[in-house]
């Protein structure tokens, strides 16, 4: 049973706005100046998008490229735009035109999942920008420690065994041991109970964001198809300890006691945050641990699973790792210098992608392009990623996978321009604009040294029997197949 609290009253009444606003946008005739992309009828459309919307998503921009068209959704609309011109007004509208936060709790079901302080006042995002970005050159020793700690731990490999490895259970595994050194670094990084509560978080956000796409968007069964409601509790069994020691800490420190301030994202929401509650602040360490493992762990896979299908690539990115690592050691200077590996992620993310949609924006007020063109309150924007990302017209022999591709491209010192976290209206694994993702470059980080210490430390190939299929699709979302194996050894000198 649960109380009625300020949580629950949001949710009632932001289920009976829902009520009232969705017919609203279903009559609008305003869409109509928009061509509208659908298999048979809408409603067939729309449940069929429920379970992959890349193909109806690429009929489009097969047919209206750098033009906006339409996707319909169970209960509303999407219109999809491409191209720079396009791409660059959605981007300049202002947030409360169209809006990103907004558009992220829809299609993450945010308050529901992870609380409606969470949806409502993402200061978190400040903080990724400011302390967890310019820490990173302070960051990259300790990634790559926890990051061969990790694959010590999980793969004890004998001479010349070749072990099947599942692909995105052993990166999760590793991706969210990093994050959470940096979270709330050690002891509890490697606690394997607060491990698998933030893995079984994740799924279980996922389940109940997937179970009310079914229903109109803030429909009151949203609240019982929500089966995240007693994680706080637990997650405070875990957090709570060390929020409490920090704060003893920080008695003690101002009463003159010289003591050890942890640097790590716990603190950093301690000392900026608005909230003290143990419970708030527990559930957006959730809320951190579930946007930033699940992206990364889901695009580190398929970087595994291209290398293991392409292993005549190992040898020029160990050359690479070897030679940067051995001037430099592991650190952010030396990370700088990994191109190919760069490339290597860059075109893994441009050839697989986690999303066929991205830059998924509310349109809070009707919204009209420069060709006169509404698109009305209520709606969703956003930029076909996958169908741009295989369009030819941007990259030659879209469908080869080419991971040096961007090194070729690097010219009279525009290096910077070429890489994975740079961002433009032709590749948009990030997004693109100013809410592009803030965690692109610790994302990124970690994956290089990742990518980095495996080529240097297995050889690996793909397990072929049976043949490995490489994705599963949901709605807008494109992941991984959780079945892939991969087989992996210890590296050969010879
Ligand atoms: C490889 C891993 C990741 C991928 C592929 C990814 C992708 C994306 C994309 C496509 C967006 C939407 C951008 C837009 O609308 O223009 C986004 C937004 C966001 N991402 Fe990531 N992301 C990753 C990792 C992370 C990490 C590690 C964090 C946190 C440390 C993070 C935090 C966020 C946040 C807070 C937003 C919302 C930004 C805003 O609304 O202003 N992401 N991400």
């Amino acid at each position: 049973m649960f109380s009625i609290s300020s949580q629950v009253l949001y949710l009632v009444s932001a289920s009976l706005a829902g009520f009232v606003t969705v017919p609203l946008f279903l009559r609008s005739r305003k869409l109509d100046a928009i061509p509208t992309v659908v298999s048979t009828n809408s409603w067939r459309s729309a449940i069929k998008n429920l379970m992959g919307a890349s193909g109806i998503i690429q009929e489009g921009y097969n047919k209206y490229k750098n033009a906006p068209f339409k996707i319909p959704m169970l209960y509303n609309w999407i219109v999809v735009v491409s191209g720079t011109k396009l791409l660059d007004e959605v981007r300049m509208a202002p947030d409360d035109q169209l809006s990103s936060v907004e558009g992220a709790n829809d299609f993450f079901k945010t308050a529901f999942t992870m609380g409606h302080r969470v949806a409502n006042e993402p200061y978190h995002l400040g903080i990724i920008k400011t302390q967890l970005t310019r820490k990173l050159p302070n960051l990259c020793p300790i990634i790559e420690d926890e990051v061969s700690a990790s694959l010590d731990d999980m793969f004890s490999l004998q001479n010349d065994e070749w072990k099947p490895v599942v692909a995105l259970q052993a990166s999760r595994d590793v991706v969210s041991r990093v994050f959470n050194r940096i979270f709330v670094g050690l002891p509890l990084c490697r606690n394997p109970d607060w491990l698998k509560f933030g893995n079984q978080h994740a799924i279980d956000s996922i389940v109940s964001m997937a179970k009310m796409d079914l229903f109109p968007r803030f429909m009151l069964v949203a609240i019982f198809l929500t089966s995240t409601r007693n994680h706080v509790e637990r997650g405070v069994e875990f957090l709570g300890p060390a929020i409490m020691e920090r704060r003893q800490s920080a008695d003690r420190a101002r009463g003159g006691e010289v003591v050890d301030v942890p640097d790590d994202f716990l603190q950093w929401l301690m000392e900026n945050g608005t909230e003290s509650a143990e419970r708030d602040i527990t559930q957006r360490m959730l809320n951190m641990i579930f946007v930033s493992v699940q992206g990364t762990a889901s695009s580190l896979t398929r970087v595994v699973y291209d290398l293991a299908a392409h292993p005549e690539y190992l040898v020029p990115l160990r050359e690479e790792v070897d030679a940067v690592v051995r001037q430099d050691g592991w650190t952010k200077v030396a990370i700088d210098k990994m191109y190919k590996i760069d490339s290597f992620l860059k075109e893994s993310y441009r050839f697989d992608g986690v999303s066929s949609l991205v830059m998924i924006r509310k349109v809070l007020k009707d919204f009209t392009f420069s060709d006169g063109r509404v698109v009305p309150r209520g709606c969703y924007i956003a930029a076909p990623s996958y169908a741009v990302h295989h369009d030819v017209e941007f990259y030659e022999k879209p469908d080869d996978f080419d991971p040096f591709r961007y090194i070729r491209l690097h010219r009279d010192g525009d290096d910077m321009k070429q890489q994975v976290v740079s961002l433009g209206s032709n590749f948009l694994a990030f997004g693109h604009g100013k809410h592009a993702c803030p965690g692109r470059f610790v994302a990124a980080t970690i994956q290089k040294i990742i990518l980095a210490r495996i080529v240097s430390s297995y050889d690996l190939k793909l397990d072929n029997a049976p043949a490995p299929s490489k994705s599963v699709e949901f709605g807008v979302f494109i992941g991984p197949d959780p079945n892939t194996t991969i087989l992996l050894k210890k590296r050969s000198f010879n």
